[in-house]
Parts: structure tokens; sequence; C-alpha cells
């Protein structure tokens, strides 16, 4: 065994760990940042500098950092039971709790809960349930699953596969070949200048119609949304988008799939999107929010029509033959109660809902009239401004320059922790719920620096 004792921590770190998500080359010669400790929105790295954490991690530490409810309740949960599965029809007190506690939360009537350990893997379960659904019908064809360009869905197979993102494709021999793509609701790229929000949204329900035709609609078992798409750039589709497009669907016997993985369980302002944006979905995919990332879990919601198919073809098929060694696990599910407990008990997501006007109404302040930028855009926390080049007619940067990644950047030397999200220059803010008003100012007063500086750097301020 070698002894790698002599190493600093950067060593080991660019030595030995694979991280997700990370130029690789880059990481081999700089390293990496170490974040060491956090507390309510403040992160600490090594060093002992503080930044302000505008994105809650990845969009999920939605109470905030160090919570020592959650630390007391998830150390009494391993000294009562660490583990146990759910396999073969074992089960835990605190499962059982959560089950009925999310179907109850449910936004639309829904009948079981599958649990997973992420929201990738969640996708997987949906899709694998869609195939055995349609299967127990006696419909083998009836497979594909239509997905948006800039969705995202996570990263396993079949999720990347679903994730309309180049760079998830690219290189890995994706899409699995039951998946295809339909446009996202962009109003600053895909709407044309003069037209309604309902004209867009029947254009677009219109090309799903189109593609469904084409395919075959005996061929095509589900359609897969986030309600506003977070990862691909923070779009907000127009309210008459969801009932035109559910329109399509449901002339085709298309089930819909509404992954909530960032916005169930409260960033909205509302405790799903599925209510925001007038979803009626026949699964929902959750992860995320509902530990606030205190541990990982993911739930597949299931509503009562699917069930009752995927039991009478349990009969034909045997034993439902999918689930994790993690399924259910006692940690996640109950940091899960308590978590959904605290966001209760502390009118959490209400507070949201009134700190993300304030942060809506702020960044509009400080970047609608910025000289770079081409739109800002959010609903609740969950906020993005888009830069562009040029903006009449609108002209995208060069994605060489990587405009939003410097602006990121920047802000990070500033304190300040914002995510450049891949699909164009479009930078995120989504603070934990329990930030404050004055923590919303640093974030976009901050940013708005960096920005100012990116501009003076291309000679544009
Ligand atoms: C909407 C959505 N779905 C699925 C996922 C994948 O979740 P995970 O990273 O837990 O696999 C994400 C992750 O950001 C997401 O934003």
């Amino acid at each position: 065994m070698t002894n790698h004792k002599e190493l600093s921590l950067n060593e080991k770190d660019k030595k030995f760990f694979f991280h997700p998500f990370t130029a690789l080359k880059a990481h081999e010669q700089t390293g990496s940042k170490f974040i060491v400790k956090a507390k309510g929105s403040t992160l600490f790295d090594l060093e002992g500098n503080s930044y302000l954490d505008a994105m809650a991690g990845l969009w999920c530490v939605n109470i905030g950092y160090g919570n020592e409810e959650m630390a007391d309740a998830m150390s009494e949960q391993v000294k009562s039971l660490n583990y146990y599965h759910s396999f073969s029809a074992m089960s835990t007190d605190v499962a059982a709790e959560l089950a009925e506690k999310l179907i109850s939360m449910s936004p639309v009537p829904m009948a079981k809960v599958f649990y997973g350990n992420s929201g990738s893997d969640a996708n997987d379960t949906n899709a694998k349930i869609l195939w055995f659904y349609n299967n127990a019908l006696g419909r083998p064809n009836k497979k594909k699953i239509i997905a948006r360009y800039r969705g995202y869905h996570g990263v396993t197979v079949l999720s990347a596969g679903l994730t309309g993102l180049k760079n998830l494709h690219e290189g890995f021999d994706l899409l699995l070949p039951m998946i295809r793509h339909t446009r996202a609701p962009h109003r600053l790229w895909e709407k044309e200048v003069g037209t309604t929000d309902a004209d867009f949204s029947q254009s677009l329900a219109d090309d799903l119609e189109s593609l469904i035709l084409a395919e075959g609609p005996e061929t095509v078992a589900a359609f897969i949304a986030e309600p506003l798409q977070a990862a691909g750039g923070v779009i907000i589709p127009p309210a008459e988008y969801f009932p035109a497009i559910q329109k399509v669907l449901k002339k085709y016997d298309v089930l819909l799939i509404a992954d909530e993985v960032v916005t169930g369980f409260g960033r909205l302002g509302v405790n799903f999107g599925t209510t925001a944006f007038s979803m009626e979905p026949d699964l929902i995919t959750l992860a995320k929010g509902i530990t606030s990332a205190y541990v990982p879990l993911s739930a597949s919601l299931v509503s009562e029509k699917i069930w009752r198919v995927l039991v009478d073809g349990s009969e034909k098929y045997g034993a439902f033959g999918h689930g994790y060694t993690y399924s259910s696990h006692p940690l996640a599910a109950r940091a899960a109660l308590t978590n959904l407990h605290i966001i209760e008990r502390d009118g959490l997501v209400n507070q949201a809902g009134v700190r993300g006007e304030f942060m809506q109404r702020r960044l509009r302040e400080e970047f609608a009239n910025h000289p770079l930028v081409g739109e800002v855009r959010g609903s609740g926390l969950i906020g993005a401004v888009e830069f562009v080049s040029a903006k009449s007619p609108m002209v995208a940067f060069d994605p060489s320059d990587k405009v939003g990644a410097r602006i990121t950047r920047r802000s990070m030397e500033l304190g300040v922790i914002t995510r450049a999200l891949p699909a164009a220059d479009t930078i995120a803010f989504s603070p934990p719920f329990i930030v404050t008003e004055a923590e919303i100012e640093t974030m976009v007063t901050v940013t708005r620096q960096a920005a100012d500086e990116i501009a003076v750097e291309l000679g544009r301020m």
C-alpha cells in the first residue's frame, strides 16, 4: 500500500479525485476550492474566506446549512435504526410515514411513492415504470419519451439522454434510441417578435404534435418536463404553455412526467411547480429539496391509473424487478420528514415567495438595462440573468468568450457564489429559503460589480 500522507489536501484532490462536471485537464493543474464549513447561507473555505451561497449548493439546501434540528433528528435515527431495506415487502416506520406525507402533499392526486437516491435515478425509474406499464397493457411499441432541448433530467444513461444539453451526449454515445427532443418555451430565442404568449405556446404544442405524428403516436409513451427549466437557463414557460401541450398529450394518450427536482417543496413560493404552471402529471420526480440535501433521497410519485396497471402487470411478470439498496434509506426518510416539518412550521414556502419577490425586483433593477444583459427572468426564489453580445436584434456571445463563467468566477472572488449555466451565458440565483434581504442585496450588488468589470474587459462599458 502506498502512503500518501506527505501530500497536501489539494495535491490529494488533484491526484485522486475524479470530479463531476469538471474540466479534467484544468483541474489536474489548478486543483479545487475546498469548502469546509457552512451555516445559514454562508460557506467557509479552507483559508477561512466566507462566501454567500446564492445557489443553495446545487439548488438544493433549501432550509440552509448547519440546521441543528436536522442534525439531532439524523443522529437519533442513526442510533435507533441506521439502515434497513424495503425489498420483498420489508419496511420501516419513517419510510411509510414519509410516503403518506408525500402523497398527502402532492399537487395532483397520486397513489404511490417509489424511493431512489438522486433525481437522475428517479427519472430512470419513471421510464422503467412507463415501459412496464405499456408492456402490461399489451402496447410493447409505446416506449419513446419526448423531452425538451435545454431540459435537465440527470446524468444516468437514460436521464442524460432525456437532458437536452449537448455536452451530456457528446463523447458518451448518447442518446438512447427511444428518446426525442422538442423545442423549449424560451421566449428570448424561440418566440417570434410581435407574437403573443398564447400564439407562442400554440406553436410549441403544434411542433410537439407534429413530432408525435411523425414518430407514430403508438410509439410515444411520455413527455417529460420541468415546470420551469432550471439548469437549461431558468426558462419560465408562458401560462398558456402547459395547457396547450397537455391537450396534445391527451389526444395521443401520451403520459406526462413533471420533473420537480428543483421546483418541488417551495422554491417558487408555492409547494410545487406543477400547481404554478397548471400541469397535470401522471408521474412526478422529486429530489434535492425533499431533504434540503442533508442526505441524498429522491422519489417518484405514481398515479392511481398507472399503479393499477403495474399491479396487474406484476401478476404477469412477477415481483416488480426494480429498486436500490438505498431505496427508502431510513436516515434519508427521517431527514425528509424533519425537513418538511421545519419548512411547514416555519412558513418557509411563504418566506421563499416573499424573499423571491424582493430578489426578482432587485435583479431587474440592477440588470435590466445593463449593457451586456439580454434578459432578466425568474419566479419565486429562482432567477437568472442572460448576457448577450448585442440586443437588437439579440445576438449571443461566442461560447469561447465564456462571459457567464468569467462573471461567476469574479463574483466568487468577491465573495458570492452564483452559477454559470451550460447552455448560454446565463447566471443563476437560487439561494436558501432562509436568505435575508441584506444577503440578497449583497448577492445582487456583488454580481453587478462582477458583470461591470467583465463589461469593461470586453470594451462594452
Ligand atoms: C430538474 C432536474 N432533474 C433531475 C436532476 C438530476 O438530479 P441528480 O443530480 O440528483 O441526479 C436535476 C439536477 O440538477 C434537475 O435539476
